[in-house]
């Protein structure tokens, strides 16, 4: 655990720099908006511990898969988040030697990223060699009320010397990814352009064997450079008319700005950039489009007001107010600004990557962690229309995701979502995950429930959600079997939520979320008025398959333990020697023990049972929930980022608060307080809204049962009150808890 960030309530920052974290740091300073985003690295040229990680949505690469063992089924590909053009590059010279950060001795150093605004601030003196002082100060965001647009302003002044002093301002595509193999580039250069005060770069992707389209990303660049001087009086900055000279390199454009600076002089300069991908133009259109799109971007002086202003609005109905608790009040906050800052829900072929923008690890955007957790936040704190096209997102890969349970010897229309996507392939290669961790189909079913619930939106199943039931549940109708032994039908081979264990049968996760899944699917039928044509486009044999549907449904076994009377894990964790996390000596146990000794304890990655009390929780009474969570919890190791959100959920229920809270903590500072050492490779961006939810779904005990709002607070003693709003079916609503009650206002 690092506690070397300062806060208050809506800034973070590091006021000397910590070299050794800057990775976390840059993770932590992300920005985004939906469309692109970039790490918090340096404008300048640093050569110590970075993760280089610019990012567009929607634009990625076919890795092929390389494994030394194939197994019939395995995706051809892996999907990679590539890093793409580095657009904040400012180069800064002084008397023709480029200063690089990492070698310069730091006199002050302050990075803060601001929750309210949007906006990385930093500023910096440095000595350089001979003594020669400059002081640094950078800010940047990327526009949320214009999502193609970003902004670099970067302002260097000589302190105590005269010489010259330059800066080049530059778009770089020559980028790597840490992740690739042998040092690999993934990227052309299509196309140059520079006039003047701008520049333009487009590359593509490189070609690949999978039949996946390459795809084009174009950034235009348009420079204003002014001269600073400073007095006494403070700074002032005068315009100035210095040509640059353009620097021209395979994947590069540059234009070098110079100038004869005295002390306390200095070049000042704002570095609008438009960034635009073949996904929304065709390839020939997209570098004029950019520098159309910039010349008028940089011309607009509201940019950074508008960009603070969406912010602003942003907050208004987002924001979750904890009075009393400045730790728990930035961790709520940073996890909301960074799920608003990845996904913004205006393009159904986009999606929420478990790193967004923040780092490249995951290889895809889509895991079931969209339906399992993000639904609800959007849902809540956005227009319905952000969930549905999350929903219609699925709708689209229905056809791929039938494919790919034939390949796996599915039939008749039988659908398996991946386990991790870009476009709706199978993007994952471990067999037990992409082969065994089926539950995933559970939750994207789930998902279509939950928006109906909330929204009481019923048309959506005629329009889209059945169809994808059908195939959902016809898979799970196809995965179990019926077994002569136990006269029960049972599912084999899986792996649960839990992915510390692999290939065990009957994981009572899956075999519940199967069943209900049936269930629904058959209550569904009877809420379309189009059954017959929905019936016939999907060749649903009625009668045959409904007849199967409910005998599953009424003989599927469920591991259970009499004698605890808790539901089993899975046939076999009984065998398992049960001992309390508090007696682990080394952790996490996913760094420190092998896997075939993780597979072999008890101990648990992520809420695996649980997971299923709190999905069905009206299914049991509290009871059952105290005694399940009882005999969980002290073997649950939380090494997934999205497990303590739905353990503090279910403690608050059965009024565990204090428990409930070190839960809450941990999942909301979980990437501040790099909990599980691994925040340099990007922020934990879906479980953020597991963060949510345990505020909301937890604390604040909120339901929403048939588009109705129910309210059972239980709020943490460190909290004074808790108010936030959210929009239900019958409108918005903010809602404030303290400790004698509660009230809710209609907006
Ligand atoms: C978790 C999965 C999750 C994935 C992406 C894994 O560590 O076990 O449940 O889908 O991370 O967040």
């Amino acid at each position: 655990m690092k506690n070397y960030l300062k806060y208050d309530q809506w800034k973070i920052w590091e006021d000397r720099f910590h070299a050794e974290y800057n990775e976390v740091t840059e993770s932590i300073m992300s920005l985004g908006n939906g469309k692109f985003g970039i790490r918090g690295n340096f404008e300048e040229k640093f050569t110590g511990h970075t993760l280089q990680g610019s990012y567009v949505a929607g634009v990625w690469f076919p890795d092929k898969t390389r494994v030394g063992w194939w197994k019939n089924g395995y995706p051809d590909y892996f999907a990679k988040v590539i890093n793409s053009v580095n657009w904040i590059g400012v180069d800064v010279e002084v008397d023709g030697a480029v200063v690089n950060l990492a070698e310069a001795h730091i006199l002050e150093f302050h990075r803060e990223i601001n929750l309210e605004t949007g906006t990385l601030m930093r500023y910096c003196t440095l000595e350089l060699a001979g003594g020669k002082q400059i002081r640094i100060h950078t800010q940047r965001f990327c526009s949320i009320s214009n999502d193609r647009i970003g902004q670099v302003d970067f302002e260097v002044q000589a302190l105590n010397f005269s010489g010259k002093l330059a800066l080049v301002s530059y778009l770089d595509g020559d980028v790597r990814n840490k992740d690739s193999n042998h040092d690999e580039r993934f990227w052309l250069e299509t196309g140059k352009k520079t006039a003047g005060d701008s520049a333009a770069l487009q590359v593509r992707t490189k070609p690949n064997p999978f039949g996946v389209p390459q795809f084009d990303v174009a950034v235009a660049m348009q420079n204003q450079v002014s001269l600073l001087r400073s007095s006494a009086d403070g700074s002032t900055v005068h315009p100035a008319r210095i040509t640059p000279a353009e620097i021209l390199k395979e994947k590069y454009t540059g234009l070098k700005y110079e100038k004869e600076v005295a002390p306390g002089e200095g070049l000042s300069l704002r570095k609008t950039v438009c960034i635009l991908n073949s996904n929304d133009y065709t390839t020939g259109e997209l570098l004029a489009a950019a520098q159309k799109q910039v010349e008028e971007a940089a011309q607009n002086h509201h940019l950074l007001h508008e960009h603070r202003n969406a912010w602003k609005k942003a907050w208004e109905n987002c924001d979750i107010v904890i009075e009393g608790d400045v730790s728990a009040q930035i961790g709520i906050r940073f996890n909301i600004f960074h799920l608003l800052q990845t996904y913004n829900g205006t393009d159904s072929r986009l999606n929420i990557g478990p790193k967004g923008f923040t780092g490249e690890k995951y290889g895809g955007v889509t895991y079931w962690d969209t339906e399992a957790y993000c639904i609800p936040f959007y849902l809540a704190s956005s227009d319905f229309s952000v969930a549905r096209n999350l929903l219609v997102y699925r709708y689209n890969h229905l056809p791929k995701a039938i494919e790919n349970a034939k390949k796996l010897g599915f039939k008749d229309g039988a659908a398996l979502y991946p386990m991790v996507t870009m476009n709706g392939e199978e993007c994952h290669n471990e067999w037990e995950i992409t082969f065994e961790e089926i539950h995933r189909n559970g939750a994207i079913a789930y998902a279509i429930y939950d928006y109906i619930n909330y929204t009481g939106d019923e048309a959506y199943l005629a329009e889209y959600g059945l169809e994808v039931l059908i195939g959902i549940a016809r898979f799970w109708a196809q995965r179990v079997n019926w077994s002569a032994d136990k006269q029960k039908y049972v599912m084999l081979g899986v792996t649960g939520p839990n992915e510390y264990e692999n290939n065990v049968n009957n994981n009572w996760y899956t075999n519940y979320i199967a069943v209900w899944t049936l269930k629904y699917t058959l209550e569904a039928f009877g809420k379309v008025n189009n059954l017959s044509a929905i019936l016939e486009k999907t060749g649903f044999r009625q009668e045959e398959e409904t007849a199967r549907w409910k005998d599953i449904i009424e003989k599927m076994y469920f591991p259970a333990d009499a004698a605890r009377n808790v539901f089993l894990q899975q046939d076999g964790f009984l065998d398992k020697e049960l001992i309390p996390v508090d007696q682990l000596a080394e952790r996490p146990i996913n760094q420190k023990w092998s896997w075939d000794r993780i597979l072999r304890s008890c101990f648990i990655k992520q809420a695996d049972v649980l997971q299923g009390l709190y999905f069905f929780e009206d299914d049991f009474d509290e009871d059952t929930h105290r005694r399940n969570f009882d005999f969980y919890e002290p073997m649950t190791v939380h090494e997934s980022s999205l497990s303590p959100c739905v353990h503090s959920i279910l403690a608050c229920k059965l009024g565990k608060t204090e428990k409930a809270y070190e839960m809450y903590l941990r999942t909301s500072r979980l990437d501040l307080d790099d909990y599980n050492n691994d925040t340099e490779d990007g922020l934990h961006i879906t479980s953020m809204a597991g963060t949510w939810l345990s505020v909301i779904k937890g604390f604040a005990g909120i339901r929403i049962k048939n588009t109705e709002l129910e309210i059972h607070p239980h709020l943490p003693a460190q909290w004074k009150s808790l108010t936030f709003r959210m929009g239900t079916k019958s409108g918005l609503k903010e809602i404030y808890i303290d400790h004698e009650g509660h009230r809710v206002r209609e907006i």
